[in-house]
């Protein structure tokens, strides 16, 4: 296999913290990709434009000038969240659109919406003005089987919601299910899903593999290999709605390796080598430039890069740990090998 140069891609969704885990991780996603959506579910969430502008300036002091990258931002929704957000978000510009997380659905997720119906008057401005809705598409009743709640959302919360706002566009993000793939490439226009590495290249079977992997765990949680295989058959063919998104999440070590750990899979040191091994063991690489760096563009209306990258089948072996502030991470396949590199 050769060298494959593509044009420059873009994170859809990233989780990259704030101060020395924020310098610490930023640089692995700035070095790949020209532009990222930062997750705003910090503690305190980033609930308003004022606060998603003030992290951006974190987020690039928190860098070498020379990265020329671009965090774009996301409002998180609260069950208070006022129409007039909405506005002040449109007027600033830089922040893309907000963040739906169900009250307890994941990390920092306590400060979520519990009841979605509540804000339609904001999904309606949204709409109005072309912000995007991303969202965290799990229901959060303790009584649904983890592996179902991604399906029982689509179709009691975002079915309907699609259905009430017809012109919202939405991305459900880190799709992990054929439920997923269907509702997704079945929609209205305006609807689209990221997806990330892990749910491509993992199933269910690598958060027990001779023991439990703490280090697999991450929410969405990894489905059965049909579901893997469905989502990883649906990108294969290609399609606009479904594009880059690591969902990069890190945690300390030790907040993974504990009685009740963390939800976050690490993988923004391999942000793009990671997909460039499932399209090339695919036998579909020239379909990775359209999902890494056309389609995600195009859905949010930006222009596509103007630089490359370039990646070559040499496989590296991942560090054991890398710095994350006052404590190390792991980061996903420790001290296993990559097959491909990023040209410096
Ligand atoms: O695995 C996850 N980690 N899923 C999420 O939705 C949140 C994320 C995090 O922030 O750690
Ligand atoms: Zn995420």
């Amino acid at each position: 296999m050769k060298a494959l140069t593509l044009r420059r891609p873009d994170d859809w969704h990233v989780h990259l913290r704030d101060g020395a885990a924020l310098a610490a991780v930023a640089p692995f996603t700035a070095a790949r990709f020209a532009r990222a959506i930062v997750m705003p579910n910090l503690n305190p969430p980033v609930a308003t434009t004022a606060a998603a502008l003030a992290y951006r300036t974190r987020i690039r002091a928190a860098l070498p000038a020379a990265l020329q990258f671009e965090p774009l931002m996301t409002l998180y929704l609260t069950d208070g969240t006022p129409v007039e957000e909405i506005s002040r978000a449109k007027a600033a510009g830089g922040v893309l659109g907000c963040k739906l997380y169900p009250a307890g659905a994941t990390t920092h997720s306590d400060a979520g919406v519990r009841d979605v119906r509540r804000l339609d008057a904001v999904f309606e401005h949204m709409a109005e003005t072309g912000l995007v809705l991303q969202v965290h598409g799990e229901v959060t009743d303790p009584a649904v089987d983890i592996f179902e709640r991604e399906a029982r959302f689509i179709d009691t919360v975002l079915e309907p919601l699609a259905a009430r706002h017809p012109r919202l566009r939405i991305v459900l993000e880190h799709i992990s299910t054929r439920a997923a793939v269907d509702f997704v490439l079945g929609a209205r226009a305006g609807v689209a899903a990221t997806v990330t590495p892990q749910h491509l290249l993992m199933n269910r079977n690598a958060l027990f593999a001779g023991g439990l992997r703490p280090h697999h765990y991450c929410l969405p949680v990894l489905k059965a290999e049909q579901d893997r295989a469905a989502v990883l058959a649906a990108v294969l063919r290609g399609s606009p709605r479904l594009f880059l998104g690591t969902d990069s999440a890190p945690h300390a070590r030790a907040a993974k390796e504990t009685a009740c750990g963390c939800a976050g899979i690490f993988s923004a040191h391999a942000g793009i080598e990671l997909y460039a091994e499932v399209f090339a063991a695919a036998g579909a690489l020239e379909k990775l430039e359209p999902f890494a760096s056309h389609y995600g563009a195009d859905f949010y209306g930006l222009p596509r890069n103007a630089g490359t990258i370039t990646l070559v089948p040499e496989p590296w072996e991942v560090p054991p740990e890398y710095p994350f502030g006052s404590a190390p991470l792991v980061p996903l396949r420790a001290g296993e090998c990559i097959a491909w590199r990023l040209e410096p």
